[in-house]
């Protein structure tokens, strides 16, 4: 079950799961995308009908009745992956209240009520995968993405110590560390090092749930970028624009 795979890593990320024969089911916001997305992943291999359901991240007061439906849909789901979620650039979240506040709820409060409402379900039912869509931006506290980044960061702290306490019954929680990848989330900025494609992450996203990996770097290098980062003293980030 997918939530955010009209578009962006999302979409590839299912993409991948239907080439590989796998039953899907979709929640998203709007009803004509997320009918275009399950016929495009039934002609791509997934097995027909893939079902839907609105699921609006702006709303969990419908996070239950969209997890029903695929849970009617698919006879309990055993694995679900977030990658709906908002970005803006620094300076509209700083100027526009509205944008700020849908923000950081979409990428830290509602992501976390979301994970809540699966991880019950879940682990009633003796386990399974949450695979979530964090980002590098939640690693290190940095000037150009103070509001992104630190809602990030408590969604990567949420994800992190679930993962620490739910593992040893049964849930796996994969949390996704993206850098810069080309998408509607990033069309128009500037391509940093290391940009990649969604297709590349969902790759690797894919492999990571089926092993049940905890962290995952997409690209790769990030892991060892961040480390570094991470380690840096702060009178050295007030320096930088990193
Ligand atoms: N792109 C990057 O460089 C990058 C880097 C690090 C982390 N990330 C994270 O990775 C995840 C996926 O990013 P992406 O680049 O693939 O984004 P994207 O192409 O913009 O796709 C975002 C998805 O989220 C859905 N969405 C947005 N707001 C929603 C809402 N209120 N309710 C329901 N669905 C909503 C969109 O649905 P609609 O089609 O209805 O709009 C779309 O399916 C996000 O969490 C993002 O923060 C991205």
């Amino acid at each position: 079950m997918l939530f955010g795979a009209t578009r962006g890593m999302g979409r590839a990320t299912a993409r991948v799961l239907a080439a590989r024969g796998e039953r899907l089911f979709l929640l998203g916001r709007d009803a004509a995308s997320l009918a275009r997305s399950a016929r495009d992943l039934e002609v791509r291999g997934a097995p027909a009908p893939v079902g839907t359901a609105p699921c609006d991240l702006l709303e969990p007061a419908g996070f239950e009745a969209a997890l029903d439906a695929a849970d009617r849909a698919l006879g309990g789901f055993d694995t679900a992956v977030l990658s709906a979620g908002l970005f803006a650039p620094q300076e509209k979240l700083e100027a526009d209240d509205d944008a700020r506040r849908d923000l950081l709820a979409a990428d830290f409060a509602h992501s976390v009520e979301w994970c809540e409402a699966v991880r019950r379900r879940l682990l009633a039912r003796g386990g399974g995968t949450l695979c979530v869509f964090s980002s590098v931006a939640g690693d290190r506290g940095r000037k150009p993405v103070a509001l992104y980044g630190a809602a990030k960061a408590g969604l990567s702290h949420y994800l992190e110590s679930r993962d620490h306490a739910d593992r040893a019954r049964g849930l796996r929680i994969v949390t996704v560390k993206p850098g810069f990848v080309h998408t509607g989330m990033t069309a128009g900025l500037d391509p940093p090092p290391f940009a990649c494609e969604p297709e590349d992450v969902a790759r690797r996203v894919v492999r990571a749930i089926e092993r049940g990996t905890p962290v995952v770097y997409a690209p790769g290098i990030w892991r060892a970028v961040m480390g570094t980062i991470r380690l840096l003293p702060r009178a050295v980030m007030r320096r930088v624009q990193f």
